[in-house]
């Protein structure tokens, strides 16, 4: 099969876990006789160091003429603290998302029982946790109008708007997501509070008789932080409006001891964009010590989600499952004091891919 990718590493570590992912990706190409063709873009802070703009419109003209999108990291502590700042690198995260319609994020959470003992939370918590979290990504109060400050610069605006529309093609999606795993879905919004949550919720309501082999429970959104962490076992399948879904997905990934671990899709109208949860982190910038595997494993959901090709994402799962057993890893999650670096990890998957 021909593979057409665009490789977007972005800011901090973006660079470096591509590479290894990309190579992970090289490693299942040639294993299995595809045809991997690759080509590189900018975006986020050094986007707008070389062109003024976070997601060049080059950037988004390679994109969709790929098949799929292999993203790093944005972001960079240059921007963070500068409030007067008029272009930041998380636009040109947001642009690519609205832009290619990217209105799914998939966050598949699973544990690894090799890292239990790293999870915060008790190991009878979290053994064989496995959620799927289903944000949506290209509406709510990320893009809402009006934004910004008002003219004296003493009261500031957000806007969260949803139509109908927006709300069904989520949830549907989400509905056959449960169908395919344990059925259940539960829906979280803030509709004691919120109008959009309240239009989410009597939206839902309606589709819900069209599943009738899927349990649908409704929970605020408050009440369902607390639950993830004290049965995070009760879940299998939650949908939710974009921002209560960007909070609960950073917690939710400390159930399974590093945020280094996790992947996700994000899929919509034009082609899909595989990147980590985790950010940037430009501490680590160019030390070599980052954890590849949420980008790593991220490749594997490019297999399944992009090309269909389930075999090849199942071997990159095999592989990073056996770096974990054999205790190869990064720093992050090390417990026998011999830590490898980002590069060393990448090279071990790829050879146990090639053997
Ligand atoms: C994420 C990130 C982004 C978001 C930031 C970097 C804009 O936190 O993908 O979860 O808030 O969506
Ligand atoms: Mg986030």
């Amino acid at each position: 099969m021909q593979l057409n990718i665009a490789v977007l590493p972005g800011d901090g570590i973006g660079p470096e876990i591509t590479q290894t992912a990309l190579e992970a990706t090289k490693a299942i190409a040639q294993k299995f006789g595809h045809q991997l063709t690759y080509k590189y873009g900018i975006v986020g802070a050094c986007a707008i160091d070389k062109t003024g703009n976070p997601y060049p419109e080059e950037t988004h003209a390679l994109c969709m003429k790929s098949d799929a999108v292999l993203f790093g990291a944005i972001g960079d502590p240059r921007f963070d603290n500068d409030p007067s700042a008029k272009v930041r690198p998380e636009q040109g995260l947001l642009a690519m998302r609205k832009e290619l319609g990217l209105y799914a994020n998939i966050r598949p959470i699973t544990t690894f029982p090799s890292l239990l003992h790293k999870s915060p939370l008790r190991r009878d918590l979290v053994e064989d946790a496995d959620l799927m979290c289903i944000r949506e990504l290209t509406g709510g109060i990320y893009f809402g109008k009006p934004q910004g400050r008002s003219e004296d610069g003493n009261s500031a605006v957000d806007t969260c708007v949803y139509s109908r529309e927006e709300i069904e093609r989520i949830v549907r999606l989400a509905y056959g997501y449960a169908q395919n795993r344990r059925k259940k879905l539960t829906i979280v919004d803030k509709a004691n509070v919120l109008a959009t949550s309240r239009l989410w919720r009597e939206t839902s309501q309606q589709l819900e008789k069209e599943y009738p082999d899927v349990t649908t429970e409704y929970m605020f959104v408050d009440n369902a932080a607390m639950q993830l962490i004290q049965w995070p076992k009760r879940f299998d399948v939650i949908v939710t409006e974009n921002m209560f879904g960007d909070i609960l997905t950073d917690e939710a990934s400390v159930i399974t001891g590093s945020l280094g671990m996790l992947p996700s899709a994000s899929i919509g109208i034009h082609t899909s964009v595989f990147e980590p949860i985790h950010g940037s982190y430009p501490q680590a910038a160019g030390k070599n010590i980052a954890n590849p595997i949420a980008t790593i494993l991220s490749a594997a959901l490019m297999f399944e989600y992009a090309f269909g090709l389930m075999e090849e994402g199942a071997l990159i799962r095999k592989a990073v499952n056996a770096s974990l057993e054999a205790e190869f890893v990064t720093e992050d999650i090390c417990s026998n004091g011999n830590p490898r670096s980002t590069s060393e990890v990448g090279e071990w998957i790829v050879k146990y891919i090639q053997s």
